[in-house]
């Protein structure tokens, strides 16, 4: 299958071909690295650089500590070589860079140009890198990281946070801020906080979200793209066994159910686009808090979801609980009704759940970027 139409999936205005990354592992990953995994993922972030006097300071002195580092007189000219061999692939590519002030990130994006992410390192927990002014120091100083981000973001170019999750004091907040100074996506090593941490960052703001810590099998990415990652990344695991694995395994899935990161049901745990899979809102259930807390009424979500299924196959259902497929539950929960239905329409399961995904896409577009628009507006 075409990988447009198997992920839909578009980042730095390219087709992602599989929504596996490779994280960044300063000293390890670069072009080479990535070139020798290339078939099986679809980004790749190589670094972290350090690219002003205070970061590279930090890294000489990591590298005297023990570590691996990358450590460059001329990050440009370096960067740029790195990033020209990546060139001609379908990897899209990212540069993870550790900086101490926005200038330096803007001075590497204006040698660069728009064909790379720029990934601000805000994860580096080694003190010297903190003392420099960069890594965890901007999760302590979130309003110093969105300088970073509206900086570059003014150069027109795409840009990635790599954060650990826990470390600032509300990652809730965290992505908020960053979504609001422009960040395009946002980058989470969770640490040990499991997938009730990607939910919350998912229904906090609408950026790209890749998940990262310890994905090595099918059944840890699965858990974390249905509770609302886009993508995952593989640093410490990122073997080309492992990694073509994740591929075959997320294609085939993607493949049978037509929806690689389908949210689990509401009263299963799922992120807020699982609404898209809620029933008309008749009963107490987890659906009416969750309403309350993005400030849709009853009524609102109603209508909302009505309108948006309007001359779609969404919108027949006769047999159904509710007489619309627009309230109907997720392909993996069996019933007989639904299927009557969508069988009627003439379009298979999986279709149905590209239209589900539409419908979802149109409910997170109303909780948020509403809130965006109103807020250029004043
Ligand atoms: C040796 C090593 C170096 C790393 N260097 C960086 C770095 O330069 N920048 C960064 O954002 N993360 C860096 N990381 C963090 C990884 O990208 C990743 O977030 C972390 O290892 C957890 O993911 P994993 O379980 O897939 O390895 C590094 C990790 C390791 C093990
Ligand atoms: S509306 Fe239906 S699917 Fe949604 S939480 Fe309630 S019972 Fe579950
Ligand atoms: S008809 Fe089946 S799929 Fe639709 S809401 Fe009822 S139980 Fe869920």
């Amino acid at each position: 299958m075409d990988p447009y139409d198997r992920y839909e999936l578009i980042v730095n205005g390219r087709t992602v071909k599989t929504p596996i990354a490779i994280a960044s592992m300063a000293g390890i990953v670069d072009s080479d690295y990535v070139l020798a995994r290339e078939e099986y993922v679809g980004m790749a972030f190589i670094g972290g650089y350090s690219i002003d006097e205070p970061t590279i300071n930090a890294s000489v002195l990591m590298e005297e500590e023990g570590r691996s580092e990358f450590i460059s007189t001329d990050p440009a000219a370096d960067l740029k070589a790195e990033i020209e061999k990546l060139a001609g692939t379908d990897i899209i590519s990212g540069v993870n860079l550790r900086g101490s002030s926005s200038e330096s990130f803007v001075l590497i994006a204006e040698e660069l140009g728009d064909g790379v992410i720029y990934e601000i390192d805000a994860h580096c927990r080694q003190p010297a890198m903190i003392n420099a002014g960069s890594g965890e120091y901007y999760l302590h100083n979130p309003e110093r990281l969105a300088e970073v981000v509206t900086a570059l973001k003014e150069t027109g170019v795409t840009v990635s946070v790599k954060i650990r999750a826990g470390v600032a004091a509300d990652d809730s907040a965290l992505a908020r801020i960053l979504w609001k100074a422009g960040a395009d996506i946002l980058h989470i090593d969770l640490m040990d906080f499991g997938v009730s941490k990607i939910r919350q960052i998912r229904n906090s703001c609408p950026l790209f979200l890749i998940a990262n810590n310890s994905v090595n099998t099918f059944d840890r990415m699965k858990d974390l793209l249905a509770h609302g990652a886009d993508m995952v990344s593989l640093a410490r695991h990122s073997d080309a066994d492992t990694l073509k694995a994740l591929d075959n395994a997320i294609a085939a899935y993607a493949d049978e159910t037509g929806w690689y990161n389908s949210p689990k049901q509401l009263c299963r745990g799922g992120d807020l686009r699982s609404l898209t899979f809620c029933c008309m809102p008749v009963k107490q259930c987890p659906l009416m808090p969750a309403l309350q807390k993005i400030g849709m009424s009853p009524k609102d979500y109603h209508d909302f979801k009505v309108k948006s299924v309007e001359n779609t196959p969404m919108a027949s259902g006769s047999s159904t609980c509710f007489g619309s497929l627009a309230w109907c539950c997720k392909s993996s929960t069996p019933c007989m009704f639904r299927d009557i239905s969508i069988k009627k329409e003439g379009i298979t399961l999986a279709d149905y759940m590209r239209y589900k995904r539409r419908l979802s896409e149109k409910i997170m577009d109303r909780i948020f970027n509403e809130e965006r628009r109103e807020d250029i507006a004043g």
